[in-house]
């Protein structure tokens, strides 16, 4: 992959970064440099063979680097960088592996006065407390995270180098704002390590008047590990990020206070609580830590075609609700065909923690014991919803109108997406809500606040949007009413009628207000139209295929996708049509077509919104320009989709142009490659089924969200014709 890599700093970091390269052969050469007193080891690092070759001139060490790594302490950065400048090369791609980021943009700044677009932050979320070349492992990265932070400028093709080389040490790559990655880091990373120092502090100091550690044991080895980290690479972290630590250790110390007082004032039950709630919280950290460090790759060999008869999950929009409308109904409500994804099931999580009775789910089937409009329990801890933009989203006005506080958290991905749009309305009804200064999660919505109906004429076509705002019109005096600038889906609308409230709707305007209890009905969940996108499409563009997908929902909010593939030749034709539970059914038969490239209608776009990964693949194989517009929505779901495919598609050779509300694509071959999907469950099946049409095999890295609204879909698809396979590691 480089013929010179240069290690700046070969301690622990920049000694293991150097034997994994050499390891997995991603270098021909390693130099490294290092300052006068460094020479030791330096020395040793050539001696144990960790590199090659080392020079006390920076110049002669990063002479002919194609890759240049900074793992000195993060307090060198922007010495090392002043060097660097004076020898830059537009063709190496540089890169740090510092635990803070915010100082090497701003050392960045400082030294060339903007951000060069071939230098790409990363940090491995890896380490020991050995320091060090002597500690250097080969296999130091293996399995773990690494986070890059490339700024919007950086150069696309340097970011792709710097992924493929640290997938290529074994990597899981994830992707991360600068100021996300430091408060992040901050809780997680250097809290603790600011606490083990601490707390050694006064032990040590305490043992030097009367025996003391000598008595310590596991309980103090184990919480103590992290102070036998190197000093001064602390010092360092700690001074660069102190903006985020500083309030961390300020709430560290009212804690303390308070389980001081506790202690003074006898309050055993509240100190049995908050010891109970921290060992609640380990546990569940540990749960989400073992799936979050596993990572799954699809790997898809080119061709093949789809045929069949099959039934894919349910509806994911659809199950969410009847969760939280089964949940605040009086009586039971029995679900089938729900969708036991990771989004779905998070909202029956959420439900069962604010005490609702909810049996299975099992093979689809789901009972919930409604506790009716004001039957809701406080939840006993944080509510951790995942990937799951529409828990959070319509939970917070659910929320709104209880009596009790609750405070809902999710991954990175759910903690970067915009929640103003729902806070903003919400504040207006008389809803309090508390967010992180960016207007993100976690969110923390107080109780006890009497909500009013308002009209609210919604800026951007959001069925999220609306769906709070009728589940907060459920609980303030008056109407409360919405009207939307193009109609997004209206599951929300149907249900409640199906749970017999009565809900007006007159054009673009939707009206709700609180009108006695809501009744318990049975719901079958029809299948996700999504889902059955990724077949369409697959099925369209790969020669000899003729699939039928059974009951899937056909709702005419929904149906967007099928009309843009229609505009562009797609044969599909819909069978057995039928109202289930009040939502509109069909069987879908689509065969292999020539499409064609459009420019798709913006009337579409809300009736499409979760489509457009695979659309941009069927794209990608039609004849001529297919353009987008009118689409910046995509930039703020799961991932930036604009961004992330266009980004896949270069990378499989097909010219596919951003714009900052789609993009324009010129259909053609679809080569082989590895893509991203950057945690998002669409973009990873949307690639899968341009396999279908590639002249090689493409590798999907970061799959594991598949699962949040498709679980088993690797399993299924093979079984329908695509050559899939899926590793975990
Ligand atoms: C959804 C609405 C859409 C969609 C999401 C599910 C829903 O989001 O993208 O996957 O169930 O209401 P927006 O309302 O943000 O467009």
């Amino acid at each position: 992959m480089f013929n010179k890599l240069c290690i700046i700093g070969v301690g622990l970091i920049g000694g293991s970064v150097a034997r994994a390269a050499r390891k997995n052969k991603l270098c021909a050469t390693v130099s490294a440099y290092g300052r006068e007193q460094d020479l030791e080891n330096l020395q040793r690092a050539q001696d144990l063979k960790v590199i090659d070759s080392y020079s006390l001139d920076l110049a002669e060490a990063i002479a002919g680097a194609d890759c240049v790594v900074i793992a000195t302490p993060v307090g060198a950065m922007q010495d090392i960088l002043k060097q660097l400048a004076a020898n830059w090369s537009e063709q190496t791609l540089y890169m740090d592996v510092g635990s803070t980021k915010g100082h090497v943009v701003i050392a960045l700044n400082e030294v060339f006065g903007f951000l060069p677009g071939n230098f790409v932050p990363a940090h491995p979320i890896a380490g020991a407390e050995k320091s060090g070349v002597d500690a250097a492992m080969d296999d130091l990265f293996l399995g773990r995270r690494l986070i890059l932070t490339p700024d919007k400028q950086a150069d696309k093709a340097f970011v792709q180098l710097a992924t493929e080389f640290w997938q290529g040490l074994g990597s899981h790559i994830a992707f991360m704002q600068v100021e996300q990655h430091d408060a992040i880091l901050a809780a997680t990373s250097h809290l603790p390590h600011v606490l083990a120092f601490a707390l050694v502090s006064v032990l040590g100091k305490n043992d030097e008047k009367v025996e003391t550690l000598k008595y310590a044991s596991g309980g103090f080895k184990d919480f103590t590990r992290i102070a036998s980290s190197d000093p001064t690479m602390w010092l360092d972290i700690c001074m660069a990020n102190k903006q985020h630590i500083i309030p961390l250790i300020e709430q560290l110390s009212s804690e303390l206070d308070a389980v001081k007082l506790m202690l003074e004032a006898n309050q055993s039950q509240q100190l049995h609580d908050t010891f109970t709630y921290a060992r609640n919280t380990r546990e569940r950290f540990l749960e989400q830590h073992n799936n979050m460090t596993q990572s799954i790759t699809f790997t898809v060999q080119p061709g093949g075609h789809l045929q069949g008869q099959v039934r894919l999950p349910g509806d994911k929009s659809i199950s969410h609700r009847s969760i939280m409308l089964g949940s605040i109904a009086e009586g039971v409500t029995h679900v089938s065909g729900f969708l036991e994804g990771d989004d779905a099931l998070a909202t029956l999580r959420a439900f069962q923690a604010m005490g609702v009775k909810i049996e299975g789910p099992d093979k689809g089937e789901v009972t919930i014991h409604g506790v009716g409009l004001d039957g809701l329990q406080a939840p006993e801890e944080p509510i951790y919803l995942g990937n799951s933009g529409t828990s959070m989203r319509l939970l917070c006005g659910l929320l709104a109108g209880q009596k009790f506080d609750a405070t809902l958290t999710g991954d990175a991905s759910l903690s970067g997406r915009p929640m103003r749009r729902v806070i903003d309305p919400l504040s207006i009804m008389g809803a309090k809500i508390e967010s992180t200064e960016k207007g993100t999660a976690p969110l923390t919505i107080r109780g006890q606040k009497s909500l009013q109906g308002i009209h609210y004429d919604m800026p951007i076509a959001s069925a999220q949007v609306k769906s709070c705002l009728m589940l907060a019109g459920l609980y303030a005096q008056g109407e409360t009413s919405v009207t939307e600038p193009a109609p997004t889906r209206d599951h929300t609308e149907r249900m409640l009628s199906g749970f017999a409230h009565p809900v007006k709707q007159s054009d673009n305007l939707v009206t709700v207000s609180r009108q006695g209890a809501l009744k318990a009905t049975d719901i079958d969940v029809p299948s996700d139209i999504s889902s059955a996108a990724f077949f369409l499409v697959g099925a369209s563009i790969a020669p000899d295929s003729d699939l039928t997908l059974k009951h899937v929902g056909i709702n005419p909010t929904r149906t967007g996708v099928i009309d843009i593939l229609r505009l562009m030749g797609a044969n599909i034709e819909l069978m057995n049509e039928r109202t289930v539970g009040g939502e509109p059914v069909a069987d879908i038969r689509v065969r292999s077509a020539d499409l064609k490239g459009i420019a798709i209608p913006e009337e579409f776009v809300a009736l499409a919104i979760d489509e457009f990964p695979v659309l941009f693949v069927a794209a990608a194989c039609a004849t001529g320009q297919t353009v987008l517009t009118g689409a910046k929505e995509l930039r703020v779901k799961e991932s930036d989709r604009i961004q992330v495919m266009a980004d896949g598609l270069q990378i499989l050779g097909v010219d596919a142009q951003p714009t900052e509300d789609g993009m324009v694509i010129q259909g053609g071959a679809i080569g082989g490659g590895s893509v991203i999907s950057h945690g998002d469950h669409r973009i990873a099946m949307a690639f899968s089924m341009a396999a279908l049409r590639a002249t090689d095999t493409i590798v999907i890295q970061d799959c594991e969200n598949v699962n949040t609204s498709f679980p088993g879909f690797a399993e299924l698809t093979e079984g329908l014709g695509l050559n899939i396979s899926a590793q975990e590691s």
